[in-house]
């Protein structure tokens, strides 16, 4: 099994009065959201993540402050930043993401496929390599 992730650009309607951004589920971004949750007032130097999906599709946008994500698909290794409201990041499938260097004005919001679930994380890191390989 293999997973993928690619950058979205969401369009901002912009006028006189400041920005907006709509994000509706199969048409801007690729599945119907079934959940959405956000993480905020991370404390400084913390690390969160630390698991792959097996299932689950999301979309990770900080709409305020910045974040960095580490994905790794088993293979390598790359470092994203997310640091604007119209930059989405999609993940899909096999991918190991860790997040780390929060501002700490950040609001990262994740818009899910699935509801929570916890028989579909990874925890462990060998068992993610293993998966990758199957
Ligand atoms: P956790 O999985 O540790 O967050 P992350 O992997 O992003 O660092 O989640 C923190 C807590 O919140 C944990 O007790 C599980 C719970 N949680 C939910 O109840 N629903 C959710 O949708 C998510 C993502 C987490």
């Amino acid at each position: 099994m293999i997973g993928s992730y690619e950058l979205i650009k969401f369009k901002i309607r912009g006028d006189e009065r400041g920005s907006l951004i709509a994000i509706e589920g199969g048409y801007d971004i690729p599945f119907e959201i079934k959940r959405v949750y956000y993480i905020f007032d991370t404390k400084k130097g913390v690390e969160r993540g630390f698991h792959a999906h097996i299932k689950l599709k999301q979309i990770c946008i900080a709409v305020k402050g910045s974040c960095t994500f580490v994905l790794d698909d088993g293979k390598k290794r790359e470092e994203i930043k997310l640091d604007r409201p119209d930059k989405g990041l999609f993940i899909e499938g096999l991918i190991w993401r860790e997040m780390k260097d929060f501002s700490p004005d950040c609001v990262l919001v994740v818009l899910a496929s699935e509801h929570y679930d916890e028989s579909d994380y990874i925890r462990d890191y060998q068992k993610f390599l293993e998966e990758v390989k199957k």
